[in-house]
């Protein structure tokens, strides 16, 4: 077992600035790392469990060119039942080993006709409609602020960078809204209508909260979703969770492209 100290001792030698979390089916990025450090969740004192199929659960820290990265192979989901005060902590121990800003990434379902299976989407801001926060509770305000603002939530500068390098490369880069839904359920056909009435452009299960405690914490947010399916009812199949994995493989290789170029940049 490492804790928190020894973890950012381990990390003093190394000193990413950057950490990216990695959805589901969308593990391959840190396939590319050189130098690969890999510290397994179980082994850091505090870290919960990651309970499901397709998620590794473990850190894996390596450079991408001249640029060291931390790549969080798996991540912590509320529909699993931890304390939402768990994603937090996590996010929290990033910021306390010295990450600046968090990719993050996921699958979702998508619910613009517009935006197909295969396909990324930049996510410009979100609906959080989990019922949930990572935050609740007392508040450190050594941390952050009891009350923090979002309106810059998903870092502008940041997405125009995504953008640019998104079209040098030749990376076709959707932009919409992300809602986050509790899970583990897919939605029902209603539950879609009404999220598109609400204007929403994409659906998932994780996300939200890591963005909240990073925002929370001063740690800037890239964010991008791999759409793997569209929402229940504009597709007639029903949909399983080898459908979103499938879906993750297609979308994965214009996601790990434009991440990798936007590192290479950094
Ligand atoms: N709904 C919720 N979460 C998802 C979906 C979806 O359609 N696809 C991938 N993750």
């Amino acid at each position: 077992m490492i804790n928190l100290n020894q973890l950012q001792n381990l990390m003093q030698n190394r000193k990413p600035e950057t950490a990216i979390i990695l959805g589901s089916g969308l593990g391959g990025i840190a396939d590319n790392l050189q130098n690969k450090l890999i510290i397994k969740y179980e082994e850091i004192e505090g870290f919960p469990k990651s309970t499901v199929a397709g998620h590794n659960g473990q850190f894996v820290i390596g450079r991408i060119e001249d640029k060291e990265v931390l790549c969080m192979q798996g991540r912590f989901h509320l529909y699993e039942g931890h304390n939402p005060k768990v994603i937090a902590e996590v996010i929290q121990a990033l910021k306390y080993i010295g990450i600046k800003e968090l990719i993050v990434t996921n699958a979702a379902g998508s619910l613009n006709p517009d935006f197909h299976p295969g396909e990324i989407m930049l996510i410009t801001d979100h609906i959080n409609f989990s019922g949930c926060n990572p935050l609740l509770g007392a508040n450190d305000d050594k941390i952050g602020p009891r009350f923090f603002d979002m309106s810059n939530a998903y870092d502008k500068d940041l997405q125009k960078k995504a953008r640019n390098i998104a079209q040098k490369n030749n990376i076709k880069l959707n932009e919409g809204t992300y809602l986050m839904v509790l899970g583990p359920n897919f939605e029902t056909a209603a539950e879609i209508r009404a999220f598109r009435i609400l204007g929403a452009d994409a659906v998932g299960m994780s996300t939200v909260p890591e963005v909240l405690a990073a925002v929370h914490c001063g740690i800037k947010i890239l964010a991008i979703s791999a759409l793997t399916n569209f929402g229940t009812g504009i597709q007639t199949t029903p949909l399983s969770h080898e459908e979103t994995l499938s879906g993750a493989a297609k979308a994965s290789g214009c996601l790990t492209d434009l991440i990798i170029n936007y590192i290479k940049e950094k």
